[in-house]
């Protein structure tokens, strides 16, 4: 039986993740899931829990380095409209999880509601940025959160309010999770100040981040009151490549698909980094983003 017959959602067999990684690198994966409603991932999880199958869910892929040989397991997207809702209330904003960070910064602009200016330019799903607090500089999306909901794997949907979740540095504890949306608490403020501020974020992105390529932002977290970039750059690392990933000379905790890079060619680059500022540093980095295998 084709138990993905019973999905209401969009199914893709063989899938390539290269696809849907900002990275642009991944074989395919065996099952790409867009379940259509919450009943339709309730039905999936239930599939999922009986034949033992690996979940993975995606957002728009910016965090995710994909392995080059087929994945067997199914990725699910929250991309169907429903997963998308966004509304306002007061200086609430109540959001979906497959909602674009940048659509959501523009949404609060539009509802003069200010605090999340420095999501400006970072790419990603709601969702996503939740699961690994996503920020900039010292500011985090989890300081904005007042409540999210979320589905278990055993097909429960649940309310956390922000005093139970355990953000941190690009963490949550939020990963044993689905997560299906979020309230966020904002600030009133003039469109002209928030717009002001908008630019701001991205002016500096665009001075010190390389945007054109495709990669994955940063590779590592940045260790306590230190730098990840400037510790790499100090290695004198800018330009070092394995096959067709390079590392970026505009930011060296950026590492680059300049030519076709395959996950090898990345995973061997970050080891290769690792090693040196080791070394030289004796510090040991930490990846911010998602190895699959
Ligand atoms: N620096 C260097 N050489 C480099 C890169 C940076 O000397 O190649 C120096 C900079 O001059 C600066 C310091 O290192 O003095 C910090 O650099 P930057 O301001 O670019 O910030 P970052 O700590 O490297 C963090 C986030 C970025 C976010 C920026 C902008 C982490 C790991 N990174 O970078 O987030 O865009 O701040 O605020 O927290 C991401 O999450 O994917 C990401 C890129």
């Amino acid at each position: 039986m084709n138990w993905w017959k019973n999905l209401k959602g969009k199914v893709k067999l063989n899938e390539p993740l290269s696809k849907h990684t900002s990275f642009r690198i991944g074989a395919e994966a065996e099952f790409f899931i867009e379940p259509s409603n919450i009943d339709d991932l309730k039905r999936l999880i239930s599939y999922i829990k009986k034949q033992k199958a690996k979940l993975l869910i995606i957002g728009s892929g910016s965090n995710i380095l994909a392995p080059d040989n087929k994945m067997d397991a199914v990725v699910a997207r929250l991309n169907s409209a429903h997963f998308r809702k966004i509304s306002s209330n007061r200086n609430f904003i109540n959001v979906g999880s497959g909602f674009p960070l940048g659509r959501l910064v523009r949404f609060a602009l539009n509802n003069k509601l200010s605090g999340l200016e420095f999501l400006m330019g970072l790419p990603g799903t709601v969702g996503g940025a939740l699961v690994m607090n996503a920020g900039a500089g010292k500011k985090s999306i989890g300081d904005l959160v007042a409540q999210i909901t979320v589905m278990d794997y055993n097909g429960r949907i649940k309310i956390i309010r922000k005093k139970d979740i355990n953000f941190g540095y690009r963490v949550s504890g939020l990963g044993k999770y689905i997560i299906l949306g979020a309230r966020l608490k904002l600030k009133h403020k003039e469109k002209s100040l928030i717009r002001q501020e908008l630019k701001k974020y991205i002016d500096y992105r665009r001075s010190t981040q390389e945007l054109g390529l495709p990669s994955a932002g940063c590779i590592f977290k940045n260790p306590k009151n230190k730098s990840a970039g400037k510790l790499i750059d100090l290695c004198a690392l800018k330009g070092k490549h394995v096959g067709g990933a390079y590392v970026s000379l505009k930011h060296a905790n950026f590492i680059l698909n300049k030519a076709n890079a395959s996950a090898k060619d990345v995973l061997k680059l970050k080891a290769l980094i690792e090693k040196k500022v080791k070394s030289k540093f004796g510090i040991t980095l930490k990846p911010e983003i998602k190895i699959w295998q």
